[in-house]
């Protein structure tokens, strides 16, 4: 008899030291992608899935993310009084997404360290895992087609992308065969964040999992690999191995729309492209940025480049 998965768990402990000074005072996650926090795209997705029981794994410095899926009411009475029910929307729209949940990561041990904080929470149970720097774009499916396929297999599944070879050593690396299947393949290793020269092929991991509860069991025995950290990838890798155990681990591969905010540059051109895609900005933004992008040909701007 198979459940039907219904926990999410969004790791959002980071400090997010590359938008310093940004956040300083303020989580990374939420940062505005256009008008959103980052987070927000995140937790619509799982919902989207079906996902209506999210963890979120915080740390210090996190409590506007627990506000920003909390009731505002002076605000909404402000704006009730004022019947803007355009804004109401806007500021409810998080309100009721899903039934938030959180607990703190304490230390930070790495992304299996994390992961593992999540236990008492999700239980015996399968469950998704969704990395807040990745953005899947609404238009394309993903995370239904893992679930679909966890339920089908009774493995563990991740998600797959495939990248320039000079870009693998930013990911988890995944050994694999295929399947009869052309968008899902089976793993047969995984290595996080491998030299470009040991990576055994170009597939990386995206942050999103669909994982089968043994992997808490092996994350509490998972000595700290790269970075001296807790990595999520050593104990799939040991899923990979021990398929009897564990029941193995799939990819399905993902050729649609992702956008990274996990630094700066992939920031702004998520922006961009998210933007200039909207129903009430992208008339607009597009002739511009055709305007723009014909000027940056010419010699550097008056007064040089900003710091
Ligand atoms: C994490 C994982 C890595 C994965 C990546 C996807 O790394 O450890 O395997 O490929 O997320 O975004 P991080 O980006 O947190 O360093």
């Amino acid at each position: 008899m198979t459940t039907r998965i219904s926990k999410a768990v969004i790791p959002a402990a980071g400090l997010g030291t590359r938008f310093l000074p940004a956040t300083k005072a303020m989580p990374k996650e939420m940062l505005p992608v256009v008008d959103k926090p980052a987070i927000q795209y995140v937790v619509e997705e799982a919902v989207a899935a079906g996902l209506h029981d999210v963890l979120m794994i915080t740390g210090r410095n996190k409590n506007a993310l627990e506000n920003h899926f909390d009731r505002m009411f002076e605000l909404e009475a402000l704006l009730e009084q004022k019947g803007d029910r355009n804004k109401l929307a806007k500021v409810n729209e998080s309100t009721d997404l899903a039934d938030m949940h959180y607990v703190r990561q304490g230390d930070p041990r790495g992304l299996g360290h994390a992961v593992l904080r999540a236990r008492m929470h999700v239980g015996d149970e399968p469950f998704a895992v969704l990395l807040g720097d990745d953005i899947i774009d609404e238009r394309d499916v993903l995370l239904e087609r893992m679930l679909e396929e966890q339920e089908k297999r009774g493995a563990s599944i991740v998600a797959l992308l495939e990248v320039d070879p000079s870009q693998i050593s930013m990911y988890g690396a995944a050994e694999i065969e295929t399947t009869d299947d052309p968008d899902v393949v089976r793993i047969t290793g995984l290595v996080e964040k491998p030299a470009v020269a040991d990576a055994p092929s170009n597939l990386a991991i995206i942050g999103r999992y669909v994982l089968r509860p043994e992997v808490f069991d092996i994350l509490e025995r998972t000595p700290p690999g790269k970075g001296n950290e807790i990595q999520l990838t050593d104990a799939l890798q040991e899923m990979a191995v021990d398929v009897e155990g564990t029941g193995g681990v799939f990819g399905v591969i993902f050729r649609g729309r992702r956008y990274d905010t996990g630094d700066r540059l992939d920031y702004i051109k998520a922006i961009i492209q998210l933007a200039a895609d909207r129903k009430d900005l992208g008339a607009e933004l597009r002739p511009w940025l055709h305007d723009f992008v014909s000027t940056l040909d010419a010699e550097l701007p008056a007064g040089g480049l900003l710091d």
